[in-house]
């Protein structure tokens, strides 16, 4: 638990590049997972600023984010692409193609098919060094959202396509100019994936988190809060939190 949000994201950017530096150092390549929404934005400021300073290259890195809107164009401002592209890749040294963000224009037909290339995608680059997370209100990791589905089945599950809960759409609602105008539906990569990476940060500032960290950390680990499915990746996972976040853990 941090003073506050500014000194967990510096923390959090400060471990993202001592591992995007022992990994490019030991085998020549780190691969990041990487998070959109507001949590993260200070996160990739400071790596930013790390690059401009001379301190790090993301020459040697490959990035695979966690998910997008279903459908919506890599133009959209609202799309998780454009979002990348504006707080982190077109401010760093990161090539082009080594950027993976799921792709919102992919055919309706050929969805699934897709999810199973992207979790392929991140196998063939031996998998994730580090993956970055934020925590939705209703306790989601990615689009993960709450569902019924049993243990085993919920932690494996691969990267898809999803329908979006009334909560993210609530949330998103602030970013589309109205409920009306969010998709419904998202690509995210899975439980299964996002588990397997060799490290995991999880970020969450704020009183309306609370009540989904406390959930996450302290309750049943159930599909039914998503981020409590983390748990039993043992110490591979970090929480970041600043004291409001943290309020419910007392
Ligand atoms: C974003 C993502 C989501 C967000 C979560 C929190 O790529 O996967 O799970 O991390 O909805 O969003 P913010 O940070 O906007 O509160």
């Amino acid at each position: 638990v941090f003073d506050d949000k500014i000194d967990a994201c510096s923390a959090a950017a400060d471990r993202i590049a001592a591992v995007i530096r022992d990994r490019v150092s030991a085998s020549g390549k780190a691969v990041l997972g990487l998070a959109t929404g507001s949590t993260p934005v200070p996160v990739y400021d400071r790596l930013v600023e790390e690059h401009r300073a001379g301190r790090l290259s993301f020459a040697g890195v490959s990035t695979f984010n966690l998910d997008e809107y279903y459908p919506i164009s890599p133009l959209d401002p609202q799309s998780y692409r454009f979002y990348m592209d504006r707080h982190l890749f077109s401010r760093v040294d990161l090539a082009p193609n080594r950027s993976h963000v799921p792709d919102g224009t992919v055919p309706e037909a050929a969805l699934e098919a897709y999810g199973r290339a992207y979790d392929g995608w991140i196998e063939g680059e031996g998998g994730l060094d580090l993956q970055l997370l934020g925590l939705g209100r209703n306790g989601h990791i990615g689009f993960n959202e709450p569902t019924e589905l049993d243990l085993d089945r919920a932690l494996a599950l691969p990267t898809r396509p999803v329908k979006l809960h009334p909560t993210t759409i609530a949330d998103a609602a602030k970013d589309f100019g109205g409920e009306e105008h969010v998709p419904r539906r998202a690509l995210t990569m899975g439980i299964a994936p996002i588990r397997s990476a060799r490290e995991i940060l999880v970020l969450a500032f704020g009183p309306n988190k609370a009540g989904a960290v406390s959930g996450s950390l302290l309750g049943e680990v159930s599909a039914r809060v998503p981020g409590s499915l983390l748990r039993p990746a043992g110490p591979r996972v970090t929480w970041m939190l600043d004291p409001e976040a943290a309020a419910g853990l007392d």
